[in-house]
């Protein structure tokens, strides 16, 4: 039960009364013991207000001075979430000293230890449990931080900005003064300090300023970094030729530590990155882990612009950063891989994950207008539509127009924390056109459904694509601005030449051979003129905006799109709803009793494609790999309102099976051909090779022919990398024969001394598709290598059982739902933040049938009866709140 709950509004900001312009902070570290004394150089901003409210959480309080004068305890008010000092001067220093515990600090923010080194997290509430702060992003100040340690135990100390002095002192004893010139809110503060190694670059800015580049780590993982240090030299430079941004500080620090809640953190010149994110080797990582470091490391990079030196008014203002800044990193990979296959990427993700939040209980606009618990807000929605909603500006403007709208928001709020609004005036100002309406896609959730009806007309041979757009559950919903890329192809394949209709010319803008429609109505259509033939429509290209397209399209269609279309997301598109429709009507069959059966569309794309990898004419391996991979799991539960989630496990499971089955000669022919040693080198080319390598083995292992098991353990034990490593393991875990375990033992042994890696022997462990699976996980969390400390091992176990071993989490005994419930409880008293993060599968009960619903509410309402924490408490409520 939580005590008691505050909810925040957007509608209540108010500007803060003080200003604080400098913070001189001065730690002495001890693991249970560190003391904090804080100055403040306080300023009023209004002459009635005299009531200095500072937050703090779980501080110990030693003192307060101001001016020098130390105040008795009747001098302020003192609570579990403020301390309030009356101001009576408009300027004075306040001094606080305060103590805190980093050694019992689970929670992972605020000042922690990790892998017995100190660290910091203060995004976005953490630096009220460091000290006592006005902790709001609009409070910006000039840093000074002195650190003093034990010198043996901790010869690294960091902090933001310039080391500007350091030295020893009495009883091995030493410290480190760091200066920030910039101005920051507290949330970008951080400290480091340990026994640390670090590798060293330079990078010559486009200024010819030389920056130094450091990344820290424990010295025996300093040869796993060179990848993360070239992806920050690559992002350095592609934020200087992309958006003419160019770095501040003359030294540029990333931290890599092992016990982190989430991905990685942007504090000023001095990164805290979860060590998955930095470390990797093709030894230790995948290709996937090589692109999630190069990704992250871009994104905190570029936050320094988008994020620091311009920061968030209020915490509703999150996707003002984010939403921008995963925009900016999505851009930087397109770039360094390839645009279509990170287009493919992203809106896997985005509907699989960002779709079920949106229509669910927790579903929130991107701007969120409430919250209990800020750390709940950092969601896919956030995020990934976020960065939908600023990719549709782009569409819009165009690459010139989105980058003139960035300079002049740079130009106007450098310095400043904004809003949303002010991001979107800078885009319109810069592009002298109205963009009001684009205020709907922050305030409304809920993805729209885009309702496309087409029309020939053989006599005036005109084509009318006809538009409404709906949210459900959402009867007012006022029109989104909505960007619609359109292509028409003749019954040859090839692009027709495009002229829109008089009447909607200023509504549609031609761009090569595709048409950018401007839906602004509930509904409104489109025109062109010269159609000779009735054409066949590609509708939404390169995922236009985040909406459902809802268009009859008929099967052979999208065979048709699926082979001719010259967008290269729309080609995998339609076979992925080819894929889907084949997967609905199997679910039907064996509904009523019924085998499954491969439809034919699909069967004739998947062989065309693997046909032209056999004969050398797929162009890009990729984009051919992720066309012959099935809709996932998480897509396909979206398409139901009510699932029968047994059936569709089956269905998807008979799927690749018979295609694997039907298709065997070619697979293997592709499989033999590509499977080529070499030494591994993280390119394009070369990861596409595996990746399409690897697509032919998982169907070859889906067809369950007894001949290929020999392969997979072949591949296992070439230990060639550790891509190829570990899609033959994964194709052995659900395995039962002895020599497939064996795999899984090898691999413990290699690997049992490096977290990393461990955590994905966890993860296989976690989400093999066998019948004593819930026995295996409760094994896994009894492992003396399992921790509930370090997040990454509890989401590879915990986290992946309840999103990836679906059989074995919605077995209708409600063992599964009892277990993760479990689960849930016993990290609400240690890590609210992961405790969370791991509860979101119960959140989409209502997807599911009548009997697994009732289970499902009845391990929330459990965990709402006895969890403490405002994460939780807010998370869970609200999945409730809809069921009554
Ligand atoms: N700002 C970080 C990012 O997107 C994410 C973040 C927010 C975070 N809160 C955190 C990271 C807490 C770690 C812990 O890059
Ligand atoms: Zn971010």
């Amino acid at each position: 039960m939580v005590a008691e709950v505050n909810v925040n509004y957007l509608k209540d900001y108010q500007p803060a009364d003080f200003m604080i312009k400098t913070v001189d902070l001065s730690f002495e570290l001890l693991p249970n013991a560190t003391l904090v004394t804080n100055r403040l150089s306080v300023e009023k901003l209004h002459p009635k207000s005299n009531l200095l409210k500072l937050n703090g959480e779980n501080l110990e309080l030693v003192s307060v001075r101001i001016d020098d004068q130390v105040l008795a305890k009747t001098d302020y008010q003192r609570d579990e979430q403020f301390l309030a000092l009356s101001i009576e001067v408009t300027e004075c220093v306040v001094e606080i000293i305060t103590r805190v515990n980093p050694e019992s600090n689970t929670a992972l923010e605020g000042l922690y230890r990790s892998g017995g080194n100190y660290c910091t997290q203060c995004e976005a509430e953490g630096f009220r449990r460091i000290t006592y702060f006005l902790d709001r992003p609009d409070v910006l100040s000039i840093y000074t931080t002195t650190i003093v340690a034990d010198k043996s135990t901790n010869p690294v100390l960091l902090s933001n900005g310039n080391l500007i002095e350091r030295g020893d002192l009495p009883n091995g004893r030493h410290f480190a003064t760091w200066h920030d010139p910039f101005k920051k809110p507290c949330y970008l503060f951080a400290l480091v300090a340990g026994n640390l190694a670090y590798i060293e670059d330079h990078y010559k800015a486009q200024d010819g300023r030389d920056i130094c580049l450091r990344i820290y780590t424990d010295s025996g993982h300093l040869s796993k970094c060179r990848h993360a240090m070239d992806s920050l030299i690559h992002s350095m430079r592609w934020d200087e030729e992309r958006f003419g941004r160019i770095y501040d500080l003359d030294i540029y620090m990333i931290v890599a530590v092992d016990d982190f809640n989430m991905g990685a953190m942007e504090n000023k010149g001095l990164n805290i990155f979860n060590s998955k994110y930095v470390l990797a080797d093709p030894q230790t990582a995948t290709d996937t882990d090589f692109e999630g470091v190069e990704a992250v490391i871009a994104h905190e990079y570029f936050h320094n612009w988008t994020g620091n030196r311009i920061t968030c008014r209020d915490w509703f203002q999150l996707t003002l950063k984010e939403g921008l800044t995963v925009f900016r990193d999505q851009e930087f990979t397109a770039d360094r891989l390839s645009p279509a296959v990170k287009r493919i990427e992203d809106i896997k993700r985005l509907r699989s994950v960002q779709f079920p939040e949106d229509s669910g209980p927790t579903s929130h606009p991107i701007q969120p207008q409430s919250y209990i618990e800020m750390n709940n807000f950092y969601t896919m929605t956030v995020y990934e539509k976020g960065a939908e909603v600023v990719r549709l500006y782009q569409t819009l403007l165009g690459r010139d127009g989105f980058r003139k709208g960035m300079d002049l928001y740079f130009e106007r709020h450098d310095g400043q924390a904004v809003t949303v609004q002010d991001f979107r005036q800078a885009m319109a100002d810069a592009n002298q056109v109205d963009l009001a309406q684009m205020h709907n896609w922050y305030v409304q959730s809920g993805t729209p459904i885009l309702k496309i009806d087409t029309h020939y007309d053989a006599v005036n041979k005109r084509y009318q694509i006809h538009c409404q757009q709906s949210i459900p559950g959402l009867v007012d919903a006022k029109p989104q601005l909505i960007p619609i890329k359109v292509g028409l192809l003749s019954d040859l394949g090839e692009p027709l030449a495009l002229y829109p209709a008089q009447n909607c010319a200023d509504t549609i803008r031609i761009e090569a051979d595709s048409a950018v429609l401007q839906l602004t109505q509930l509904q409104q259509s489109f025109e062109f003129i010269g159609i000779e033939k009735p054409p066949v429509p590609s509708l939404l290209r390169e995922f236009s905006a985040p909406v459902k397209l809802q268009y009859d399209y008929r099967l052979d269609e999208l065979e048709f799109l699926a082979q001719h279309d010259t967008d290269s997301f729309n080609r995998w598109e339609s076979a992925q709803r080819l894929a889907v429709a084949d997967l609905m009507h199997n679910v039907k069959r064996l509904q009523k009793g019924e085998s499954y059966q491969l439809g034919e569309s699909y069967a004739r794309v998947f062989l065309r494609l693997l046909n032209e990898v056999n004969k050398g004419l797929a162009k890009d391996l990729a984009l051919q790999a992720y066309a012959l991979n099935l809709p996932d799991m998480s897509y396909m539960i979206e398409q139901y309102e009510q699932v029968d989630i047994e059936a569709l496990l089956t269905a998807h499971q008979q799927m690749k099976q018979a295609l694997g089955h039907l298709y065997y000669s070619e697979l293997e022919t592709a499989y033999q051909a590509l499977n080529k040693v070499k030494p591994y080198s993280y390119n394009k080319e070369d990861i596409a090779q595996r990746m399409m390598k690897n697509r032919c083995l998982q169907y070859l292992m889906a067809s369950k022919s007894p001949q290929v098991l020999p392969l997979a353990i072949a591949q296992y034990q070439a230990q060639a990398n550790m891509t190829d490593v570990l899609v033959a393991l994964e194709t052995l875990s659900h395995s039962e024969a002895d020599q497939a375990q064996a795999c899984m033992d090898d691999f413990y042994k290699r690997w049992q001394d490096e977290p990393l890696v461990l955590d994905k022997w966890f993860a296989l462990k976690a989400s093999a598709d066998r019948s004593n699976a819930l026995e295996q996980v409760k094994d896994l969390i009894k492992h003396p290598k399992f921790s509930y400390r370090t997040p990454n091992r509890v989401r590879s176990v915990v986290g992946v059982f309840a999103r990836q071993n679906l059989r074995a989490f919605h077995q209708i005994s409600g063992q599964g739902y009892e277990w993760l419930a479990d689960q849930i409880l016993h990290l609400d008293e240690t890590n609210p933040q992961v405790a969370a993060r791991i509860l979101t599968p119960l959140t989409h009960w209502s997807r599911y049938d009548d009997q697994r619903q009732q289970l499902m509410l009845a391990q929330l309402k459990r965990i709402s009866q006895q969890a403490k924490s405002k994460d939780v408490y807010e998370l869970v409520e609200k999945s409730l709140l809809v069921a009554d």
